[in-house]
């Protein structure tokens, strides 16, 4: 990590015991914050390119039967899952957060999906339940990675896919740790991680030409369980 990032880069969730952290994460998106969280992923384009990334199945969601979105936050992703999915599959939002689950719900305005308050570390679902996982920005919030992605590896069926999207360690990334008291990671780190974790890095995705060439937007993979 360079020294810019070093300098903003924000090690609260280092600091802090799990349980602090974690009813400091639910303060935060219970809070005005989260309440913006809509209006930001649209400010920023998140909600337009990950649409984007579906609608032109980078991430194929034909096929998948059941869908499990981690962390939904206001349903940003759970969108474009009510939107793409097949009309049968079985779509499952999850978040720490209720008050986010409720966000999500308003902003929705569907009955299909099932929202269910859970931690990414401890997920009520039993062994490969689903055929997709979709995870947006919720790792950060994870003080140990390997525990949130050891999760999602258990409730994934083998061969089943997952959308992955976390914050890099670079300069937009250290600012985005500010903000949200998250963290980030290091794309090589992460890879290596999650294939120790049997969950392969089919392939990386970028929202688009542009990003990929100057390596913008963070990091973006399709996950494969062995
Ligand atoms: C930045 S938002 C991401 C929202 C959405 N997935 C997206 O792609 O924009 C992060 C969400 O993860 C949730 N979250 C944080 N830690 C979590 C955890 N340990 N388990 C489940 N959800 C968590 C937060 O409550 C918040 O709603």
């Amino acid at each position: 990590m360079g020294a810019i990032n070093r300098i903003v880069e924000n090690d609260f969730i280092h600091r802090v015991s799990a349980d602090e952290y974690r009813s400091k994460i639910k303060d935060v998106y219970g809070g005005p914050k989260g309440a913006l969280l809509a209006t930001a992923s649209k400010m920023s384009l998140h909600i337009q390119l990950g649409r984007r990334l579906i609608r032109t199945r980078k991430f194929n969601l034909h096929g998948l039967k059941s869908i499990l979105d981690v962390g939904s936050g206001a349903g940003q992703i759970a969108g474009h899952l009510l939107e793409f999915a097949d009309p049968d599959a079985r779509i499952v939002c999850t978040d720490l957060s209720e008050q986010m689950l409720r966000r999500a719900r308003q902003r929705l305005k569907s009955n299909r999906p099932e929202f269910i308050a859970a931690d990414v570390t401890n997920l009520p679902f039993a062994d490969g339940t689903f055929d997709g996982i979709t995870c947006g920005y919720v790792l950060e919030h994870v003080p140990d990675p390997a525990h949130g992605l050891s999760e999602m590896a258990r409730v994934l069926r083998k061969g089943g896919r997952m959308l992955l999207l976390a914050t890099e360690d670079n300069f937009s990334g250290a600012w985005t740790s500010r903000l949200w008291y998250c963290q980030t990671y290091n794309r090589r780190e992460l890879m290596e991680l999650c294939e120790s974790l049997g969950l392969h890095w089919k392939k990386e995705l970028w929202f688009t030409p542009m990003h990929k060439a100057i390596r913008a937007g963070g990091i973006c993979v399709e996950i494969e369980k062995v």
